[in-house]
């Protein structure tokens, strides 16, 4: 497991492309899983939850989407469609992160939304602790609610993510980050 500090410092996306198998096993799923579920919540609403899309059930989910693309645009050519129907085949297991933020007396919903953030970037962390490497990603798919039907999720739900997650076929070139100078102030009072 690489040091944590440096595992901060380094971490960076891999393309769904170029997410190989073989996938987490069931038990570090559970671990994934454990720890997304492990981030800030104000309120302890527990306002996000998970669907794993692991195996044969990736081109289940596919086939929603296929479905939907296929209804929006009759002119696609087989390999559009081919692509849509592999959508969540791409990396060996996708587990989206879904927010269940709903109007409360207390907690607004904006906060309810970060700690789905907050489990998203967590499930990243974790997968690259365990020696993987993911990409967060939406896509069309995640904001069109005919999809969001057929996956399963309740009307007040959103998907804060899909997050891909593989054996990076090589390892990622880093991009170029934001300058602390640029969006760092100290508080002068
Ligand atoms: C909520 C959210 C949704 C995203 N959706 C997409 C997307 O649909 N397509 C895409 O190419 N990148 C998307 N990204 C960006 C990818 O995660 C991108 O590869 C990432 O910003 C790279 O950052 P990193 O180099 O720190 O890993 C999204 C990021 C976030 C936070």
């Amino acid at each position: 497991m690489p040091d944590a500090l440096e595992l901060l410092k380094t971490r960076r996306s891999v393309k769904p492309i170029e997410l190989n198998g073989p996938a987490p096993s069931e038990a570090e799923i559970e671990t994934l899983l454990a720890i997304a579920s492990r981030v800030p919540d104000h309120g302890k609403l527990t306002p996000w939850r998970f669907i794993v899309f692991a195996g044969e059930a990736r081109n289940a989910a596919g086939d929603a989407i296929f479905e939907v693309f296929r209804a929006d645009h009759p002119d696609a050519t087989a390999d559009q469609l081919d692509f849509e129907r592999k959508r969540l085949a791409r990396a060996p297991l996708v587990i989206a992160v879904v927010s269940r933020a709903a109007p409360h007396v207390k907690i607004p919903e904006w906060e309810q939304q970060l700690s789905a953030g907050a489990a998203a970037m967590n499930l990243v962390t974790a997968v690259y602790a365990l020696g993987y490497a993911a990409s967060w990603i939406t896509e069309w798919y995640a904001y069109d609610r005919r999809v969001l039907d057929k996956l399963g999720l309740a009307e007040n739900e959103r998907i804060a993510g899909f997050v891909h997650i593989g054996r990076p076929a090589r390892p990622p070139e880093d991009r170029e980050r934001p300058r602390l100078a640029d969006i760092v102030t100290r508080f002068q009072g």
